[in-house]
Order: structure tokens, then sequence, then C-alpha cells
């Protein structure tokens, strides 16, 4: 295989002599040749096997060698074109370079000086050829880029203008270049209106902007060249001052800064949030006070039984003393009286504890509480209250119920005020059931609150649960027990339903998801 394997060359002129020579010499050194006696014959051939080089005489009859040239460069313009002309004739092989011919040989022709002709077309061919692929891969690659760079950019668009997040962008003159949707939404402004008419100082009270930047290159708001989470005001189109967080970065080229980019976030439901949460904690706090004060009223019943009883006991033991000595079946009385002492006396401090930790502001603690404690405090505490009320009591606690979790106060402040609004419901007596079991199936404990009373009327089932809806009369009731219920059960992710019928009792439905499921101690803080 010589070099020139691989390589064709189309071989033009009108001598059958000279075609034949050169055919010979140059399938010897290894080209694959095919010849034409004119011009046309032999840009058909060109056309039928694509050569890489041509060579053509000059002076041919009809279609002369420059014709020849000029056709194949216009038709085919990769191939390489070497003319042949006669001593003498440097005019037209001048002519025929500049027709971008890519060498010359003088006829007749020198074997030697062809074969150079043939390497410098190959060179020649051969980089124009990797010119050709690599202006191709590069444009192929500008393309690939440019479309990267389309996408990136509207996706970066996209992402500025859905942001909820308000996203305003100025260069280093203050000019705003950036202004995305929620910011149209925010202030009023459109963005024709804005962009690169307006200046950052357009949307603050006279000094913002240079606060801003004070704050941005201050290392206190997230460190230098960056803000974070500062709290200021803009100014909306119609006047108004929006509170907003806004959090920024300074950019920079080459060291030098080249503008700012805001990110605005609107707090005013956030206030409205805070607002809330703090009338809803003195509501509660309002609220634990008011059944304090019932409670005090009706546990102070509940101690003096107790407490006359330890009395009686005390003061018989100091009679029996003051007799004179004491006897062995003295000392066996003074047993009995001081367990039954010590008995009552525990069990007053258990509902003074009690009372106190209800009564004690502290901020709610979640652990998890034992069904059984939390209703058998709330019987303690309200026994006196249904025994005077002509009240009979039926609990009714599953065993092994799962504990739930939350903060046992609030949820004894719950279950009262209903225990209470049952009583109030029942004024000649009946029966409050309380009962307490696990629904396995939905996965909640299930605590009812029921009663024989009056029940509600259908207009009014509505409403029990606004604050400050009552239908008690002026001094019996203030209308905040239930509102206080609804909120303490949602801060337990339970919820609360009601049942009544007029003239045959109500029953209150509060379920609650037991502690050990996992989302109930994801939810709850991890606690
Ligand atoms: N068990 C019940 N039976 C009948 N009506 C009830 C019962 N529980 C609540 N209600 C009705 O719902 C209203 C609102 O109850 P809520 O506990 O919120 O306030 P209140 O008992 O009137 O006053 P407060 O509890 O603030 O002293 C009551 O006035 C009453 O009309
Ligand atoms: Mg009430």
């Amino acid at each position: 295989m010589t070099q020139a394997n691989g390589w064709k060359i189309v071989f033009i002129d009108d001598e059958e002599d000279i075609r034949q020579i050169s055919q010979m010499t140059l399938e010897d050194a290894g080209y694959e040749v095919h010849t034409a006696p004119d011009g046309k014959s032999g840009i058909e051939l060109c056309e039928k096997i694509s050569p890489q080089i041509v060579i053509t005489d000059i002076r041919m009859p009809n279609m002369d060698g420059l014709q020849v040239l000029e056709t194949v460069k216009t038709r085919f313009p990769d191939m390489e074109v070497i003319v042949a002309t006669a001593y003498g004739e440097m005019n037209l092989a001048i002519r025929a370079l500049q027709l971008d011919a890519s060498d010359f040989i003088t006829k007749p022709i020198n074997s030697e000086a062809l074969h150079l002709a043939l390497n410098r077309a190959r060179q020649r061919y051969t980089s124009r050829k990797q010119l050709l692929d690599y202006t191709a891969l590069l444009e192929r690659e500008k393309a690939e880029t440019s479309q990267e760079l389309v996408k990136i950019l509207s996706f970066q668009k996209n992402l500025i203008e859905s942001s909820i997040d308000g996203i305003l962008g100025c260069d280093e003159e203050d000019r705003i270049v950036i202004y995305n949707r929620s910011m149209e939404r925010f202030l009023g402004y459109s963005k024709k209106e804005v962009l690169r008419k307006f200046s950052l100082s357009r949307f603050f009270a006279s000094g913002g902007p240079e606060q801003l930047k004070a704050a941005l290159k201050s290392e206190r708001y997230g460190g230098k060249g960056r803000l974070y989470l500062y709290e200021t005001e803009i100014l909306a189109k119609d006047g108004h001052r929006i509170p907003v967080q806004v959090s920024g970065t300074e950019l920079t080229d080459q060291g030098e800064t080249s503008g700012f980019v805001f990110f605005f976030r609107d707090i005013r439901e956030m206030r409205n949030l805070e607002r809330e949460m703090a009338d809803q904690a003195r509501i509660l706090h309002q609220d634990k006070m008011m059944s304090l004060g019932r409670l005090a009223a009706s546990v102070v019943h509940e101690i003096n039984n107790p407490l006359s009883g330890i009395l009686n006991y005390l003061r018989l033991m100091i009679r029996i003393l003051d007799k004179g000595p004491v006897t062995g079946e003295h000392l066996e009385k003074f047993r009995r009286y001081l367990d039954l002492v010590e008995r009552e006396t525990s069990r007053c401090s258990y509902i003074i504890s009690n009372l106190l930790s209800f009564s004690r502001k502290s901020a709610p603690s979640f652990e998890p509480v034992s069904i059984d404690e939390l209703l058998n405090r709330c019987i303690t505490l309200s026994r006196h209250k249904l025994d005077l009320s002509n009240i009979t009591l039926q609990p009714s606690i599953e065993e092994g119920l799962p504990p739930v979790l939350g903060d046992i106060n609030q949820l004894q402040q719950a279950l009262i005020n209903l225990i209470f609004n049952a009583v109030d419901a029942m004024p000649d007596g009946g029966t409050l059931s309380l009962s307490a079991r696990f629904n396995s199936k939905e996965s909640q404990i299930l605590i009812t609150v029921k009663d024989t009373g009056v029940g509600i009327r259908k207009e009014d089932l509505s409403h029990i649960f606004e604050p400050f809806f009552t239908t008690k009369k002026e001094g019996y009731g203030v209308g905040l027990g239930l509102s206080t219920v609804y909120g303490i059960v949602q801060n337990h992710k339970g919820t609360i339903d009601v049942e009544s019928t007029p003239g045959e009792g109500t029953a209150f439905f509060l379920r609650f998801p037991p502690v050990d499921t996992p989302s109930a101690i994801r939810e709850a803080g991890g606690c």
C-alpha cells in the first residue's frame, strides 16, 4: 500500500498519449485514476466518482481548462485542481491560481513535478478537510452551547418570575434591572413602569437604600456583602408601607460592585398570625383563670369533708389523752384514727396539688399523658359538684389505653370545661358518662363526655365553639369554655365533635392520636 492509496484523480486532457502515460505513472504511484478527453466529460466524471484531485489541461477545444477549473470549484468546492499549461503561458497559470487552482505544472509533464504538485494538492485537501471538520465541530458546539445557554437563561428567568418572594435587582447605578411578578403584585407597579426607569430609592423612605447597603456591607446580617433576614419597610405604589424581610447579595465583577439583588418577603401575614396567637394565648389564660375560680369553689367543698373528718379524729384523740393514762385499747383506736387521718390528708394534698398544677401559668410541656390518670384527676376535681347537682357519674375507661402526647394541665382544663358545661345542662340532675377507649381501626383514642341534659338547639350548634358564644344568663357563663376546649384539642393534633338532641342530651367526642404513632411524635416536635 502506498501513500496515494484511497486518492482518486480525474485527469482531463485532449491528447490521448498524454492521458495514457500520465494514467500509468499515477497508477504506479498508487492513485486511482480516471481520464477524460474533454472538459464536459471530465466534469461528468467528477460528479460520478467524486475525486479529491482533478488535473486538467488548459488548452482544450470547447471547454478550456480555466472553465473546467471554475466549474469544479463552483460545483465541488472541496476538490483540488491542478492545471497543466504549456511552457510560457505564465499568465494563464496565474489566472488559474487566482481561480483557486492548487497548483500548476508545465507541459510536457515532468513526473517529478507532477508528484510534487500532487503532494501539495493532497496536503491542501487534507488541511482544508480538517479545517472544515473543525469548523463544523465548532459550529455544532456553538449551537449546542447557545441552546444550553438559552435553556439556562429561560430556566433562570422562570425561577425569578415564579418565585413567591419578590425579587429586585439593580445595577451599579441603582437602576432596577430585575423586577419579578411577585414584586408587581406586591407593590402595584408593572414591570414596564419600573425596569430601567426606577432606581432603588423609589421603593424606600428617604435613607432606606443607604441603610440597606450599609447593612449589606456590615458583618451583622449574614456576613459582608450578604444580607439575611433584615427587616424593613418598602413603599407600594399606593403609598402603603409594607413590612418586609429582606435577604440580598452584593454582585461584584472583578472586585468591583456591579449591582445588588434583593429578595423581599411580605411579613404582614406573619405579623397577623403572631397577633392572633398572642390573642389566643390571652383567651386561654383568661378562661383558665375563670375555671380556676369555679374549681376553687368546688374544691373547697371537696377538701372540707376530709378536713372536718381529720379534725374530729384529732379532737377525739386529744380528749382521750386528756382523760388519763393511755391503755392498749386506746393505742389500738389511735392507730385506726391515724390511718384515717393519713388517708384523708393525702386526699386533700392530691386535690390541692392538682389545683396548683392546673393554675400554674406554665408553657405547655408535651409528654406522654396517661388517659386513666387524666380522667381520674378530672373526676376527683368535679365529684363534689356532681354530687351537689344530683348527677350520677358513669365512668368507663378501657384498660391498657396508650398514652396521648400532650400537656396534662391543658387536657384537664378541656375536660373540666366539658364536665362543667354538662353539669350546667342538667339543673335537675341526670347522668354524666365519661368514657375513654381505643379505636384501633382509626388508631385513635376516643374520649366521650356525654350528658342527659337539655341539649343544644340546632341553630346554636354551629356557634358553640365561637369565643363568647353563650346561652347562659349574665353572670353564669362567658362563652369561653368551648372555644378554649377547641384550641386545646387542636394543639394536641386532635379533633372534637358534638352530637346533641334538644331535651335528650349532648355528647362531645374528643379524638387524639396515641403517642406511639410515629406521626404523632413527629408532629409534636419529636418528643
Ligand atoms: N353539654 C352541653 N349541653 C347543652 N348546651 C351546651 C353544652 N355545652 C355547651 N353548651 C352550649 O354552648 C354554649 C357555649 O359553651 P361554653 O362552654 O363555650 O360557654 P359557657 O359555658 O356559656 O360559658 P363559660 O364556659 O365561658 O363559663 C353554652 O352557653 C351552651 O349554650
Ligand atoms: Mg362553659
